[in-house]
């Protein structure tokens, strides 16, 4: 695996590829790579003959109190992993190739709807800062297919409506969330758990798996949703939203609308965000 940061060697090596005939496929990610990042490559190496992967811990998709300063960056470990899966390109900017007029300068890309809910409405200009990067790297990288994982529901709904209406010529691929042996989805964030905020963290899958029960037991939307925020208190989580939404657009489902729904819920354990959801079908 080769390891770039600068703009002219990505551009060389991935031009050459496409000379040969290649299709290419791309995770971004920000690093501290887990086994739920893993199976995001091994997915981008199964649509594509080379895989790219980057590593940038972007700043702008952060809030001013957020965890910008202490994100776990560890590149070297990362790089190993990323070599175990055959990732082909390790593609690791600095900050300033990445926003060469500073973060602050910076132009940046609003999707409205479904990027103002949830957690655009939570962590505001969270998603302004994510699909300004995910654009400035899909100008960079220019993947075939890019591949983005399935617990960030609203980025990947986010990120298709972004490739759509810049109309960037390339796939988006959803890769499923990869969770531990007791239901807890694997996210570089898990690190920060106290060994007994750990030991609660799996509530929260719990809580999804009893919104969708619930629901299949026939229970109002409203009176599901109440009670999950409820339950997730009594666990010890300060929840910011626990709500059954449409999966394609996020929209508040009408009465009597029974299929295409998801359960999302974010909340904190400690100083702690965790975010999941579930799929009703
Ligand atoms: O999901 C992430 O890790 C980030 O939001 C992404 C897509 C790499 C953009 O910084």
């Amino acid at each position: 695996m080769r390891t770039v940061g600068d703009l002219r060697a990505l551009r060389a090596c991935i031009r050459a590829w496409k000379q040969e005939g290649h299709r290419v496929g791309f995770v971004p990610t920000m690093g501290n790579l887990h086994a739920g990042h893993f199976s995001l490559v091994d997915l981008a190496r199964r649509q594509a003959d080379r895989v790219v992967a980057s590593v940038f811990v972007n700043p702008t998709q952060f809030g001013p109190s957020e965890d910008f300063a202490r994100y776990p960056r560890t590149l070297a470990e990362d790089s190993v992993g990323l070599v175990e899966h055959n990732c082909d390109l390790l593609f690791a900017p600095s900050v300033e190739v990445m926003y060469p007029f500073g973060p602050e300068q910076a132009m940046r890309i609003h999707v409205p709807g479904v990027g103002d809910t949830l957690e655009g409405a939570h962590r505001p200009g969270h998603f302004d800062g994510v699909a300004t990067i995910v654009a400035k790297l899909f100008a960079m990288v220019e993947p075939d297919v890019a591949v983005f994982g399935q617990k960030d529901w609203q980025q990947l709904l986010v990120v298709r409506r972004l490739a759509r209406e810049l109309a960037f010529p390339l796939e988006i691929v959803a890769g499923p969330t990869v969770r531990d042996d007791d239901g807890l989805a694997l996210s570089s964030r898990n690190r920060y758990l106290d060994v007994h905020q750990r030991a609660r963290a799996p509530e929260l899958h719990a809580t999804l798996e009893w919104m969708r029960e619930s629901f299949v037991d026939g229970h109002v939307l409203a009176a599901i949703e109440g009670a999950a925020v409820r339950r997730l208190e009594r666990a010890g989580f300060n929840p910011d939203y626990a709500v059954v939404r449409r999966a394609e657009d996020l929209g508040v489902p009408a009465e009597g609308e029974r299929s295409g729904l998801l359960a999302l819920v974010a909340a904190k354990l400690g100083n702690t965000r965790l975010i999941d959801n579930l799929a009703f079908d």
